[in-house]
């Protein structure tokens, strides 16, 4: 008793010391665990910038903003883990389209049309080679086809299909690459063929039923993410908190 109530002073001075400790240095280990590779120190890499660069997509630009796809890729890129694909129609490819062929769209259509040209994961150009089709987009549909022979890549929507030669930015977590054909998903361009290719539609999603108006993937918030990280921290505190405190008693 006597001895115990004399040295609880001493106790709490050690422990408001380990704790404090443990607060001001860095969590450095528990920062590097479960978390992103980090993005690049020049900060995310600015996909309309680099289009804006090279002149031949200011329809792919409007479309990109008019429909705030460029917005969710610039917060996709900010949280993504597996990066993002671009594929980058010029503007001949939209000169070439008959008219109407976008503006006859609904926003949402547009949206989804949009999103057609943009895959959830990095691929530099050497894996179309061996990637398994169909890659999926984010776009509501069926995903894009590759095929190559020796160099040559093709990527094909059923479609349409065009070369992929010329990436515009190669470097995770984004690369673009130049199309010179819009990638129309035949879902919204062709009536339902007769019967003949119905794909096997992998199980993997549960609610099928709700075709048309499915949202694109809100990209997740990022808040999340850093309040989950300092909770985590708070803990170890805490934990290395009561351990000290098992030892000293
Ligand atoms: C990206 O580039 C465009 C055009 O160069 C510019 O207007 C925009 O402010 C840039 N966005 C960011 C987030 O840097
Ligand atoms: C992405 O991160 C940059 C800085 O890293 C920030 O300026 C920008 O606002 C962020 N964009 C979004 C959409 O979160
Ligand atoms: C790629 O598409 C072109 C037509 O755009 C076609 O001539 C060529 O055979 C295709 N190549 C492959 C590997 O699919
Ligand atoms: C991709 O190829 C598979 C098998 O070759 C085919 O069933 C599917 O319809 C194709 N999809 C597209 C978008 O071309
Ligand atoms: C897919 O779903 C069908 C019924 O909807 C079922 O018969 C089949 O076994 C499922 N396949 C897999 C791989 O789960
Ligand atoms: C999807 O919904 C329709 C009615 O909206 C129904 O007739 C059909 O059986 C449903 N299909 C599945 C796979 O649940």
């Amino acid at each position: 008793m006597a001895s115990s109530s004399s040295s609880s002073p001493a106790l709490s001075l050690i422990l408001i010391a380990c704790i404090f400790s443990l607060t001001l240095s860095p969590p450095q280990a528990l920062a590097q665990s479960p978390s992103a590779p980090a993005p690049s120190p020049s900060g995310p890499a600015n996909l309309t910038g680099i289009l804006d660069k090279n002149g031949q997509y200011t329809s792919f630009i409007r479309l990109l903003t008019t429909t705030q796809v460029a917005k969710q890729i610039e917060n996709q890129l900010n949280t993504s883990t597996e990066g993002l694909t671009v594929f980058a129609p010029t503007d001949n490819a939209f000169n070439n389209l008959k008219a109407g062929t976008i503006n006859d769209l609904s926003n949402e259509q547009q949206v989804q049309l949009v999103l057609n040209h943009v895959a959830p994961k990095y691929y530099n150009l050497l894996s179309f080679q061996s990637v398994s089709n169909p890659v999926r987009t984010q776009g509501n549909f069926a995903g894009l086809n590759f095929s190559s022979q020796g160099n040559q890549v093709n990527v094909s929507t059923g479609m349409v299909q065009t070369p992929i030669n010329n990436a515009l930015y190669q470097q995770s977590p984004l690369a673009v690459y130049q199309v010179d054909k819009v990638l129309l998903p035949p879902e919204l361009f062709e009536a339902p063929a007769p019967a003949s290719s119905t794909p096997a539609a992998p199980n993997s999603s549960s609610s099928s039923n709700s075709t048309t108006s499915a949202k694109a993937p809100s990209a997740e918030n990022s808040n999340s993410g850093a309040s989950g990280k300092s909770n985590m921290w708070l803990g170890f505190v805490v934990g290395v908190g009561m351990m000290c405190m098992g030892f000293l008693s």
